[in-house]
């Protein structure tokens, strides 16, 4: 899809587990699409998940929510977002779940692709980087509509720690993680600020608070809140889904907004091969329509081809 959707926006999600109908319920309370359908091989899941989401529209923006296991429910779908998959378990790194979910890309997405065929495609499941190239080689997709959410839950996490700490609206802030989503994500701290201050300039009751080691911590639990979350409740499901639905906004809505998301970035950075990587994107109806060129310090671009490595190695590993 590369100009706005001729009969309303079709949003079709793979999955209707915790993600899914996270994503679901996110998409409708924002108005993101006109249509949404969520797709699973278990039909009553979600058809019931589906069904419950809809009761609550008359109170968000009311959308046309249907579920089951028929793909043809999906036909015609502009974007798919695809959260299906095995989960992380407690203490569990994102890259280990790879190999599992190949397999189950190998078979769910063929016969989607032949009903949707106009789809752009946006890969949550994890580890999404990787699987953004599995799916883009699987479906033949150009590399610009076939991506992965990335970093942009990652950035919303250390804009909300900034935030609390710096004691401002999280809206104030900007700052971007970027490279892998997970282990060896890193943030830009060179260009984050809040309101025009450098965070480096930022003082509280007169003292400079950002230290370096305070955002060395505040990095760190970025980083490490999904494994944080998913000790307390199993799984993390609210803020990956109302990420995904803002990145889903941004394709069905055509706005042109700049997002960390994640694609193939081969050639960029001293970076080869075809890890697909969170770089800030302007992201519109034609998907990751173009990665700007962010400037990064030495020791940034070194973070960001550790990154690549580990992304590569696990499509080495998995035959991609
Ligand atoms: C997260 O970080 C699910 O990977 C996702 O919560």
């Amino acid at each position: 899809m590369t100009t706005a959707p001729k009969n309303g926006r079709k949003l079709g999600i793979l999955g209707a587990g915790g993600v899914g109908s996270a994503t679901a319920y996110a998409a409708m309370l924002r108005g993101t699409a006109d249509e949404i359908v969520i797709y699973d091989i278990a039909t009553e899941r979600a058809i019931a998940e589906a069904l419950d989401i809809s009761h609550g529209s008359m109170f968000a923006h009311e959308a046309t929510v249907i579920g089951g296991s028929d793909v043809e429910l999906l036909r015609d779908c502009d974007l798919i977002i695809v959260t299906a998959g095995a989960r992380q378990q407690p203490g569990q790194p994102r890259l280990e779940l790879a190999a599992a979910n190949v397999r189950i890309f190998e078979s769910m997405l063929p016969p989607i692709m032949e009903v949707a065929p106009n789809a752009t495609l946006m890969i949550v499941t994890n580890p999404c980087d990787v699987l953004a190239v599995v799916a883009q080689k699987i479906t033949g997709l150009p590399t610009e509509r076939c991506f992965a959410s990335g970093t942009v839950l990652d950035s919303s996490r250390l804009r909300w720690l900034i935030a609390d700490r710096a004691d401002v609206s999280m809206r104030s802030v900007h700052a971007n993680i970027i490279g892998e989503h997970g282990d060896s994500e890193f943030p830009v701290w060179t260009a984050a600020n809040i309101g025009m201050v450098p965070i480096d300039e930022w003082t509280k009751g007169g003292e400079i608070i950002f230290t370096p080691e305070v955002k060395e911590e505040l990095a760190l639990e970025a980083m490490q809140a999904a494994y944080r979350i998913i000790e307390g409740k199993g799984s993390t499901n609210y803020a990956i889904g109302i990420s995904a639905a803002r990145i889903a906004e941004a394709i069905l809505k055509g706005q042109r907004a700049v997002l960390p998301v994640s694609t193939q970035i081969n050639g960029r950075y001293g970076i080869e091969g075809d890890a697909a990587l969170s770089l800030p994107s302007i992201v519109s109806y034609g998907g990751v329509e173009q990665v700007l060129e962010i400037p990064l310090g030495d020791e940034e671009i070194e973070k960001l081809q550790k990154s690549a490595a580990a992304i590569n190695n696990s499509l080495k590993q998995i035959g991609f």
